[in-house]
Parts: C-alpha cells; sequence; structure tokens
C-alpha cells in the first residue's frame, strides 16, 4: 500500500479517481493544492483528507510542500492537474517517486505552454489522427520523464478542444492513472 500525496490546481476529478478507486490498495493521505479555490480542496475536504494550499512560488513554497509531504509519510507524489513546475529540491527529496498525468501522447505536445486546453488545441490545429493521455515520472524537464503508461483515442472529425479534453479526461486519464499507480504498487 502506498500513502499517496496528490498535488492539484483545478477541478481535481484526477483525485477524485484515485479516492473512488475500489482496486488499489493505495490511499490519498494528504492533497496540496496551489490555487485556494480549486474545487479539487472541497473534494478532498468532503473526503475527510488532509489539505494544505500552498501559493508562494520558490524555494518557501518549495518548502512548504516538502514538510507537508513528509508529516504525511507520503511514498508517492501524484501530480494531477497541478500547474506548476517542481523545484529542484522537492524533485530530488522525492525522486523516482512522483508521477504526472499529461493528456497527449508525450512526447508529442508536452513541454512549455502544453496544458490545459492549449494541449487540445494544438491536436486539434495539427490535424492529428490520434490523441490520449501518459502517466510518467516527473524529472527535470518539462513532461520529460520516463513514460509509465500511455493510452491513446482516435480524435473524430467533429471534435473541438473542449469535446477532446472531456473524452480524454473521462474516457482515458482516470482509468490510465489508476492503471499506472497499480504497477507502482507491485513495484513494476
Ligand atoms: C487533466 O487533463 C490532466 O491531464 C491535466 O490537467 C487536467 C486536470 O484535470 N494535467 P482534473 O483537475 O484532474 O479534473
Amino acid at each position: 500500500m502506498l500513502k499517496i500525496g496528490v498535488l492539484v490546481s483545478g477541478s481535481g476529478s484526477n483525485l477524485q479517481a484515485i479516492i473512488d478507486a475500489d482496486d488499489i490498495e493505495s490511499e490519498v493521505v494528504c492533497v496540496i493544492s496551489s490555487n485556494p479555490e480549486a474545487y479539487a480542496l472541497t473534494r478532498a475536504q468532503s473526503h475527510g483528507i488532509a489539505c494544505y494550499c500552498v501559493t508562494e512560488k520558490g524555494e518557501d513554497g518549495e518548502h512548504k510542500i516538502t514538510h507537508y509531504l513528509k508529516q504525511h509519510k507520503v511514498d508517492l507524489v501524484v501530480l494531477a492537474g497541478y500547474l506548476r513546475i517542481l523545484g529542484h529540491n522537492l524533485l530530488k527529496e522525492y525522486q523516482g517517486r512522483i508521477i504526472n498525468i499529461h493528456p497527449s501522447l508525450l512526447p508529442k505536445f508536452g513541454g512549455k505552454g502544453y496544458y490545459g486546453i492549449a494541449v487540445h488545441k494544438a491536436v486539434i490545429e495539427n490535424k492529428e489522427k490520434k490523441s490520449g493521455a501518459t502517466v510518467h515520472y516527473v524529472e527535470d524537464g518539462i513532461d520529460t520523464g520516463e513514460i509509465i503508461l500511455q493510452r491513446e483515442l482516435d480524435v473524430q472529425p467533429d471534435d473541438t478542444a473542449q469535446t477532446l479534453a472531456q473524452r480524454i479526461l473521462n474516457d482515458i486519464e482516470h482509468s490510465l492513472l489508476i492503471d499506472a499507480i497499480k504497477l507502482l504498487e507491485k513495484g513494476e
């Protein structure tokens, strides 16, 4: 069983998927948000999960996050819609134990500027036939760490960035994240 700390900035549907999963042994022990308005915080609170909001950027914020994760004895850090770049100290402290979910088939449409709806707009503008989601380890670069799992779907001719984002989130991301956690539970 892994004690999971989830970092969020927004809606938190991926967080909800982990909370609701009945086929993993791991447990979300704390949630940290960069955004005090994030609905993810409401989700966590309604499940009695410890929450913390860290709005500071830079070393101060990073120190607070690391301290909170340690306080909750977190084994695995999951970035689920977290819109900040992690700093060196946090990455070093949790090396090999931080994963991120990204809504594209990395290495395509990853890196600086590719977050939120911008990812899906780029996929549509590029007339890609396929898109999907990727769970990967987090390292120093943006969206560059080793890929753990990836799953694809067909981009429909009438897809907009919004419909594509929604289908990827609902049909792929939630189950992919759970499958990745299952692999990590098994030590794979
Ligand atoms: C997801 O598309 C995730 O891949 C991306 O941000 C979105 C977050 O959704 N990194 P949610 O907050 O989990 O609903």
